[in-house]
């Protein structure tokens, strides 16, 4: 019997999972994917959000105002695209469990690219962290360059990202691709598809992140007495415009992305779409009232940006199933070993380990930067290392234990 086009693409998609199953259910694994990936898209969006402002902070240092801003946003993006490399990995990790046959075809499909995107992350990296050091009072102009460098980079690796992602949702093209005409490309050096309203949309949210970002640090600062009040009005005024710019912005390219969708896939028609316009809508209208009512700074517009972020990798992934659909691809009948200890540590480590430490740590830092001279640990705070130390402890050890046991039982 003759397969049909889609057929084809359903088996090709079978053959390509990992025969030997995943470990838990895939729900769990799908929840855990866009659950993480929204604090890396968060840190993408501070990345590049910040970095953009320094330079153009940069090029108006005459004013001390903007000078102050300059060095801050550059220690923050610096910060920043650590933060995005950590928080990119899981749902790396996660993506790679349920959308195996997808993820990898299109990474292989454009290998150069997928190899090149971390050459030019170190390079960006390297260069940003030039601009870094650079970056003080007396500097030369010139210095800028080494920034825009590095922000080109972060914008070519999102690029790639973007292309990778979205090769991965039409497996119909893959082999048109492969072999244009008749002839086998292995060369990896094509980046095929790429769709401009959603990569924009993505560029754009960058900059309702940075004001909400802004509005958020002049909060954060308002304790410390070496940051000026007028300073922190300036960074919170400023926070506001780019967030409501940058919602504009976003409601103008999400509309696009929209458009640009199959029509099989009848985004128009759902509800989740509509509920992200009218969120992005709420977000704004909210922000102009707290604008010319003059509102002190809060972390409110970073709960909120947080918000929607959270509600776009709801979405982005709602996407996936449906681009999936016609290939009978559900992640739901995936082979699955279930091994209950190995999910057990995971989740145990993520809460405990990361609970503890991660809670160290943030609250740590959280402290210190609100301190101005020497930060002092509180009783509690110190209780809370101590706390993470020991679990850390505790985690080598049930790591080494279980190792042992396994070798032993099976010599
Ligand atoms: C400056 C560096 C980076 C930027 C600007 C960036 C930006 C982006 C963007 C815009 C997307 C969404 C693409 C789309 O849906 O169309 C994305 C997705 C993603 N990024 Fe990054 N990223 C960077 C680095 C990284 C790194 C270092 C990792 C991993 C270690 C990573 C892992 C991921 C993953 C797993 C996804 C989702 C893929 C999927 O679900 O198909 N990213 N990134």
């Amino acid at each position: 019997m003759e397969l049909t086009a889609n057929e084809t693409v359903a088996a090709t998609l079978q053959v390509l999972r990992d025969p030997a199953g995943i470990p838990s259910h895939p729900v769990v694994f799908q929840v855990l994917m866009v659950f993480t990936w929204v604090f890396h898209m968060l840190f993408v969006n501070i990345t590049l959000g910040s970095a953009l402002l320094s330079l153009y902070a940069f090029q108006h240092r005459q004013n001390r105002h903007w000078n102050q801003l300059s060095q801050g946003m550059t220690k923050a993006a610096k910060v920043s695209v650590s933060m995005l490399i950590v928080l990119g990995v899981a749902p790396l990790l996660f993506t790679q469990v349920i959308y195996d046959p997808q993820w990898y075809s299109s990474n292989v499909l454009s290998a150069a690219w997928a190899i090149g995107f971390i050459f030019t992350l170190i390079l960006g990296y390297s260069s940003w962290f030039v601009f870094y050091f650079k970056n003080h009072d007396g500097v030369k102009n010139s210095a800028i360059w080494w920034g825009i460098f590095g922000l080109a980079m972060f914008v070519l690796d999102g690029f790639i990202m973007h292309v990778l992602s979205y090769q991965a949702l039409l497996p119909e093209q893959w082999l048109s691709w492969y072999s244009a005409d008749g002839q086998a490309d292995m060369s990896g050096t094509g980046l095929h598809a790429y769709q401009p309203g959603r990569f924009l949309f993505f560029m754009a949210m960058s900059i309702t992140v940075l004001g909400a970002f802004l509005s958020a640090y002049a909060h954060y600062y308002k304790v410390r007495e070496d940051k000026e009040h007028h300073y922190l009005t300036f960074v919170n005024r400023l926070g506001r415009k780019f967030t409501f710019a940058g919602l504009l912005m976003q409601s103008v390219t999400f509309v696009w992305w929209l458009f640009d969708l199959p029509e099989h896939l009848q985004a128009l028609q759902s509800p989740l779409s509509w509920g992200i316009l009218l969120f992005m809508a709420v977000f704004a209208a909210i922000i102009k009232g707290k604008q010319s009512r003059e509102m002190p700074a809060s972390y409110f517009s970073l709960a909120m940006a947080f918000g929607l972020i959270a509600l776009i990798g709801i979405f982005r992934e709602a996407l996936r199933i449906h681009y999936m659909l016609p290939f009978d691809y559900d992640i739901t009948d995936y082979k699955v070993m279930e091994d209950i200890p190995s999910t057990a540590l995971f989740f145990m480590t993520l809460i405990g380990v990361g609970g503890l430490v991660g809670g160290f740590f943030l609250t740590a830092i959280y402290k210190a930067g609100r301190t101005q001279g020497m930060y002092q640990a509180s009783k509690q705070v110190s209780q809370l290392g101590s706390a993470a130390v020991g679990i850390m402890i505790g985690w080598i050890a049930v790591f080494f234990l279980t190792g042992i046991w396994v070798w032993l039982h099976n010599v």
